[in-house]
């Protein structure tokens, strides 16, 4: 298939005339090898993914990858995540399409690691989108129980959906919320997760063209906001409850500064942890900028250069609330009851005999009518929050208002795999077809199998989606054209820098 994802840019890289040149030089002095951080600049970033652990193993993606003639390194600190050359190109593979991987920097995939996560904890993402490191704590939560992903950015929420939709995740419910003014009465969340917006200087490697864009004039503006929205997820973490606070800059006035300020107003309401990841070469936290003395517990931060592991930058703080600080825990109020339960049951029982799906496939998920258009799929435990309202529980799973009704892609990627009837797994190059909208001609043994209609389509086993097959005898794809243009956004640039991806099946580093 054609590629048309832009992993490791192909913009020209930073020199070292112009990293000298620029507001970087800044760090010179903070900075433990300045050469080796200007040669990591100049260097291509090569992109990692991770397999998607509810539809393919580590070493049947390694597998499968090499089939493809795409050469993986495992990363042996962060298991499940593989490197791929400089050169090569997630988005539209038909692997990816599928769901079975996710495109995710490697220092991005960091902060989740320190969330010390378990399924049954009550999470927040405030700043979610577009939502690799959402994806990431879905499934270290089992994909069940409740993840609240939130963002500013109505897009970009649909970009982090459509990521969702791809992975299967049905543990999430989405909110569009400037998370600095989230509502207490909503409850308190175990785990909150706060990869703020920030300057994004850690994100050169790919995006050369921010280098003329950097300066402190961004961290004046960006430190102020990252403060009132780290003192709102101080105050959303129940006692005991574990928060991490991450950027990709290195503006230590988005860092440091920010994280000195709150643990001065905290006092004894809150503890930072020495944070580390075996593995991974970072250098500790500042404890002092320009002359200002820092607290001197966030050495135990990590700050990651990219020349530390041939990475982008990253800035991560690991904090807790203790136990027994004077405040009561706020419980999240229970989930609203799911209504119509009668006019939905019917539609499940024609789902469910059509694709010949297990007899208790409904009793694992919540399903709910959220709009007019069809029904929405949620994990069977996931609590959807009462405050703010939620954009979206789950995946939208079933179209209602079409004649026939049928499962979506998401639907079809979550359900499909379960189907013993009308099912068709294409060939390679049916596959490709597929996946460009074009109509191809089944071959006859395809066709004996008598699965005229609507059908999931498959490829080795993989569901791609939805198809239709003709009783002329050609099958028309249903595989949404917004999909079919998977692309790349970049997560941690600013809004207006960033070129946002199609809603639906974009990739991510972030
Ligand atoms: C660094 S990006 C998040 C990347 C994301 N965590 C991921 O891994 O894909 C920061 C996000 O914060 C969002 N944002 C900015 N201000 C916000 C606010 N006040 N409340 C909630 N989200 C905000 C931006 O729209 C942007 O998507």
């Amino acid at each position: 298939m054609k590629d048309r994802s832009p992993r490791g840019s192909s913009a020209a890289a930073c020199t070292p005339a112009q990293i000298a040149a620029s507001t970087l030089s800044r760090y010179r002095d903070l900075v433990d090898d300045w050469d080796a951080f200007v040669a990591a600049l100049g260097r291509p970033l090569a992109p990692c993914i991770w397999a998607n652990p509810t539809r393919i193993s580590v070493a049947e993606l390694v597998a499968l990858l090499a089939e493809e003639g795409i050469a993986a390194e495992p990363l042996t600190a962060l298991p499940g995540a593989l490197r791929l050359a400089p050169e090569a190109r997630t988005g539209q593979h038909w692997w990816y399409c599928a769901g079975l991987a996710h495109a995710q920097e490697l220092v991005s995939q960091l902060p989740v690691r320190l969330l010390d996560l378990a399924p049954g904890q009550r999470v927040l993402d405030m700043c979610a989108a577009p939502g690799g490191k959402t994806a990431q704590i879905a499934f270290a939560l089992g994909n069940r129980g409740t993840l609240i992903a939130n963002d500013l950015s109505t897009h970009r929420i649909k970009a982090l959906q459509g990521n969702l939709d791809r992975l299967g995740v049905v543990n999430v419910s989405t909110t569009c919320k400037d998370a600095s003014n989230w509502p207490l009465r909503g409850g308190q969340f175990d785990r909150i997760l706060l990869d703020a917006p920030c300057s994004s200087e850690g994100t050169l490697r790919r995006n050369p063209s921010l280098l003329g864009r950097l300066g402190p004039e961004n961290a004046a503006r960006l430190a102020p906001k990252q403060r009132l929205l780290l003192e709102k997820a101080v105050h959303l973490l129940r006692p005991g409850g574990r928060l991490v606070y991450s950027t990709c800059t290195f503006a230590p006035e988005e860092n440091e500064l920010v994280l000195d300020a709150v643990l001065a107003a905290a006092g004894e309401g809150l503890r930072l942890l020495p944070a580390a990841l075996p593995g991974i070469r970072c250098a500790p936290g500042l404890t002092e900028w320009q002359g200002q003395a820092l607290d001197p517990r966030l050495a135990g931060c990590m700050r990651i250069w990219p020349h530390h592991n041939d990475s982008g930058g990253f800035f991560i703080a690991v904090l807790e609330k203790p136990a027994d600080v004077a405040e009561r825990h706020r419980a999240a109020p229970p989930a609203p009851p799911v209504d119509g339960a009668e006019e939905i049951a019917p539609w499940l029982e024609g789902v469910a005999s059509r694709y010949g799906l297990p007899e208790d496939i409904w009793s694992r998920y919540r399903v709910h009518r959220q709009t007019k258009r069809g029904l929405h799929l949620s994990a069977a435990d996931h609590c959807p929050p009462r405050a703010p309202r939620p954009e979206a529980s789950g995946l939208f799973f079933h179209r209602t208002n079409v004649r026939p009704p049928k499962p979506t892609t998401a639907g079809a990627l979550v359900l499909g795999r379960e189907a013993s009837a009308h099912r068709l797994d294409l060939d390679a190059e049916q596959r490709d077809r597929y996946l460009r909208r074009e109509t191809f001609t089944p071959h006859p043994e395809q066709l004996a199998a008598g699965a005229y209609g609507q059908v999931v389509a498959s490829y080795r086993g993989h569901v791609l989606g939805m198809a239709v097959v003709h009783r002329s005898g050609v099958v028309e794809s249903l595989f949404p054209s917004r999909w079919s243009g998977c692309t790349a956004t970049s997560g941690g640039q600013p809004a207006a820098a960033s070129p946002q991806p199609p809603a639906g099946a974009s990739s991510s580093h972030h």
